[in-house]
């Protein structure tokens, strides 16, 4: 009300005052009002939905009480987004923008290199997460050991562990040499602050949800601290030309805790996923400004740290039983890299009125879609049967490729008979039994040849395809029947 007063006052008194001075006295007001607004927001935690008012659910993305009352920050937002590319903000044609190899730093994992599109870009901000425990500060450590190795200075943000932890971990990994820093904080303008007087190549805050900035009131790890610490980071990646490493939890969905929009700030998203009992992990671009999405890197945690697997189909095929009935090897391809992968399936005499149906690393729903399609089109009477389908490792696919081998191992167990173990089987199974073509072909087929299988079972339209990889005798199918009488 006092201001508004005074606003009133001012403007009567600019009848007599030089339009110019009255000008400069109401932008003064202006940034007054600002400050001392003190408004509230609500926030969903979920998605980062915001709201004016308490709502029980979210229009964004439909849950239920996820929204919290957080306060709004006015000024410190809009500074994040202003000029962070840095000082020189004019106009340049593409011509003038001049690349530089060093542009592309390697990081000493080329598992990691090849999920980031051939390396970390500087001035880059990327997001890594993942459940708790999976190995995201491992990784990230090592590849600072890795890069500090190389002669870059790098800076290790930890807001989780103390130095001495830091250390013990260290100690499982390797050698590091002084070009690794180690700062143990949480608090947002302490790091920003070392950060430019550092000005490091290449930083890591472990992990986002922890860091916390005095002017929000919120708790850290709310939307609005993990929006802001966000903003900051880009701020200092872009206009210092630092690759920043973030890392985020995620929630029981399986999302980066916290808002949504992190995704959308950053330039890179990979998640760090696996089975927790099996030793593999899986790095998956999920965003990436700078390479291809969808590639994966795959590492296996070992009691010194995580080792890079170069070939994830041998991998993914140890410990495969010969002879057994109900298991086909398949190929899957992630990304541009094609994976074998073995498929089990166990199908007995339910005891039961309602026959059980599992799948653990296959969709649910597609499989019973293929049970179906076996009932109806070859006239196997699975409806008083369990089923359990396995993606032997623990992997999860959901590749339309893998119908056919998952058809293959059901029957395979359902009539009791071993499916010939150097016998790979790719192809997607449509509703009246038909087996559809599959992308990339040649690389599922190279890749069984490179590991010495001998018989490839593919869509019969995609023959023509591979008619040249000689050493690898190739089956064209038409449907499912054609493919259950190679048993
Ligand atoms: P961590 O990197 O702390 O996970 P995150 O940061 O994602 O929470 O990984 C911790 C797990 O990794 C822990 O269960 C122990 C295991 N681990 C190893 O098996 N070998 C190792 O050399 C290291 C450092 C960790
Ligand atoms: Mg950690």
């Amino acid at each position: 009300m006092e201001i508004m007063g005074c606003c009133k006052i001012f403007a009567a008194v600019s009848y007599v005052w030089n339009r110019f001075n009255v000008g400069i006295l109401y932008v003064c007001l202006g940034e007054y009002m600002a400050k001392t607004k003190n408004t509230t927001v609500f926030f969903c935690q979920n998605c980062g939905h915001e709201s004016s008012k308490w709502l029980g659910q979210c229009p964004g993305c439909r849950q239920w009480n996820t929204f919290v009352e957080e306060k709004a920050v006015t000024g410190s937002q809009g500074k994040s987004a202003k000029s962070h590319m840095g000082e020189k903000n004019i106009p340049a044609a593409l011509s003038e923008i001049s690349l530089e190899e060093e542009d592309r730093m390697g990081t000493g994992m080329q598992e990691l290199d090849r999920v980031l599109g051939g390396g970390l870009i500087r001035g880059s901000l990327t997001l890594v997460g993942g459940d708790p425990g999976i190995g995201k500060s491992t990784l990230l450590l090592q590849v600072c050991r890795n890069l500090s190795a190389d002669g870059r200075q790098v800076l290790y943000v930890s807001g989780e562990e103390s130095l001495k932890q830091i250390k013990i971990r260290a100690n499982r990994i390797g050698e590091f040499n002084g070009n690794l820093k180690l700062l143990c904080e949480t608090g947002l303008e302490t790091i920003e602050e070392t950060i430019r007087h550092t000005k490091p190549d290449v930083v890591v805050i472990d992990s986002i949800q922890t860091m916390y900035h005095e002017a929000i009131s919120s708790a850290p790890g709310s939307v609005s601290q993990v929006r802001e610490a966000t903003g900051v980071f880009l701020q200092l990646a872009k206009g210092l030309n630092i690759a920043v490493f973030i890392v985020g939890h995620v929630t029981k969905e399986g999302t980066v805790a916290g808002p949504r929009v992190l995704e959308h700030m950053v330039d890179t998203v990979l998640y760090f996923e696996g089975d927790r009992h099996a030793s593999y992990r899986i790095l998956r671009g999920v965003k990436n400004r700078f390479g291809s999405t969808n590639e994966i890197g795959v590492f296996e945690m070992a009691a010194c740290g995580l080792r890079e697997v170069f070939n994830p189909s041998e991998f993914m095929l140890s410990g495969k039983p010969k002879e057994a009935s109900g298991s086909v090897v398949v190929c899957s391809v992630e990304g541009t890299r094609p994976m074998l992968i073995e498929i089990q399936a166990l199908v007995c005499h339910s005891s039961f009125g309602i026959p059980r149906r599992q799948t653990t690393g296959a969709d649910f729903n597609r499989v019973n879609l293929l049970i179906a399609v076996l009932e109806k089109r070859l006239g196997l009477s699975l409806g008083n049967c369990d089923a359990y389908v396995n993606i032997a490792g623990g992997l999860k696919i959901q590749e339309p490729a893998t119908d056919l081998g998952i058809a293959m191992a059901i029957v395979s167990s359902f009539k009791n008979k071993v499916i010939d173990s150097k016998m790979i089987a790719v192809g997607e199974v449509g509703l009246s039994g038909e087996v559809r073509g599959v992308s990339m072909i040649q690389a599922r087929v190279q890749e069984a040849k490179k590991l010495g299988f001998s018989t490839c079972v593919i869509p019969s339209v995609c023959t023509e395809s591979v008619k040249e990889i000689a050493g690898i005798r190739v089956i064209g199918v038409d449907n499912v029947g054609d493919a259950i009488d190679l048993l």
